[in-house]
């Protein structure tokens, strides 16, 4: 396997091949770094991480990652650089093209990390746009193999926003890797039909299936996997929180769902995730509409059954993977 060079943009470009190399990969780097070991094949390389968006994992796995690996960051901000105001998206990459030995992109429309890679000679990383959120899945998948055991035949449900990054690339991965995963919401919030076309048949390559359903009990009898996101996703505008609200909280994760998967349901969620009032914008929605937690209930977030902290961890470690193998390191 030999991914050196390759841009890191969504996993449609990927094989269900080098998905599982990357998701072992990292399965190995977490190995070493529990056990302290120190090993920089990497050294005096550089990348630089820009973030059009806010984060909180995506940049400190970004960050540490590439310490671990002996490489050195440059942290662009939301605010602090003169892409896309000053600067185009293609003269941008060829500066930081010459400069870096990768980068990393989060930000709004997919044609922009699109174009940094072309504009670059350097691999570049998706860490979110609004259609997908790559580096998230490999984390996701690594998490769902620890608590699981397996992949393949594992019963998926995905409910909430279903045609914007997460439901996107969660079905994309889930398709190609032979998980059988629901959408389930609200029609309004299936995915987009030609992308559904193109899983559909990833799907029936893996072994896996692809479904829509607006039934909630229907779609999470038996599931192994409940998964949500947020309602309102970054860069949307305040004004749909209450159309979300209303379409959307049939589609909460709450007891009444979990009690009707598996007994060994795991609860997944990318985070940040509003399960109770301990943030402003959860107070706000609050004050406003009077709703004390949304697309996961605080039981559900707290309950033995939630595995999202040990997924945010595996952000690191999977994207670790994902800088070392298109930057040429641990190579078969
Ligand atoms: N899950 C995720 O991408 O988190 P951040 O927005 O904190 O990076
Ligand atoms: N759908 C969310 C994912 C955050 C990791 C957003 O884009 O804000």
């Amino acid at each position: 396997m030999n991914l050196k060079d390759r841009d890191f943009l969504t996993l449609k470009d990927y094989t269900a091949d080098e998905i599982m190399y990357l998701i072992d990969l990292a399965a190995k780097l977490k190995d070493m770094k529990k056990k302290g070991i120190v090993d920089q094949p990497l050294l005096g390389k550089n990348v630089a991480l820009i973030f059009e968006k806010t984060s909180t994992r995506t940049r400190c796995s970004f960050e540490i990652a590439a310490h671990d690996l002996g490489m050195g960051t440059t942290y662009l901000d939301p605010k602090g650089s003169q892409i896309g105001k000053k600067e185009s998206i293609a003269d941008t990459a060829r500066v930081l093209g010459s400069m870096f030995d990768g980068i990393e992109y989060r930000g709004f429309g997919q044609e922009i990390v699109n174009d940094l890679a072309k504009y670059s000679k350097v691999p570049v990383w998706n860490g979110l746009t609004n259609e997908y959120h790559p580096t998230q899945m490999l984390a996701d998948m690594l998490t769902v193999r620890e608590k699981l055991g397996r992949l393949k035949g594992v019963k998926f449900v995905y409910m909430g926003d279903a045609r914007y990054n997460m439901g996107n690339s969660l079905m994309i991965v889930c398709a190609k890797l032979g998980l059988h995963y629901t959408a389930c919401t609200s029609k309004k919030y299936f995915p987009n039909a030609e992308l559904v076309a193109q899983c559909e048949e990833w799907a029936r390559q893996s072994g896996g299936s692809v479904t829509l359903c607006e039934d909630a009990m229907e779609a999470t009898k038996d599931a192994d996997v409940l998964y949500t996101d947020v309602w309102v996703s970054m860069g949307e505008p305040d004004e749909v929180w209450e159309e979300r609200i209303n379409d959307l909280t049939p589609y909460q994760v709450n007891m009444k769902v979990l009690k009707n998967a598996s007994d060994n349901v795991i609860f997944m969620h990318c985070l940040p995730a509003f399960h109770d009032l301990k943030t402003s914008t959860g107070k706000l929605i609050h004050d406003k509409f009077g709703l004390d937690e949304m697309e996961v209930t605080d039981e559900v977030f707290e309950s033995e059954h939630s595995v999202v902290f040990d997924e945010a961890e595996n952000r690191m470690h999977t994207i670790k993977a994902v800088m070392a193998a298109t930057l040429g390191a641990y190579q078969d």
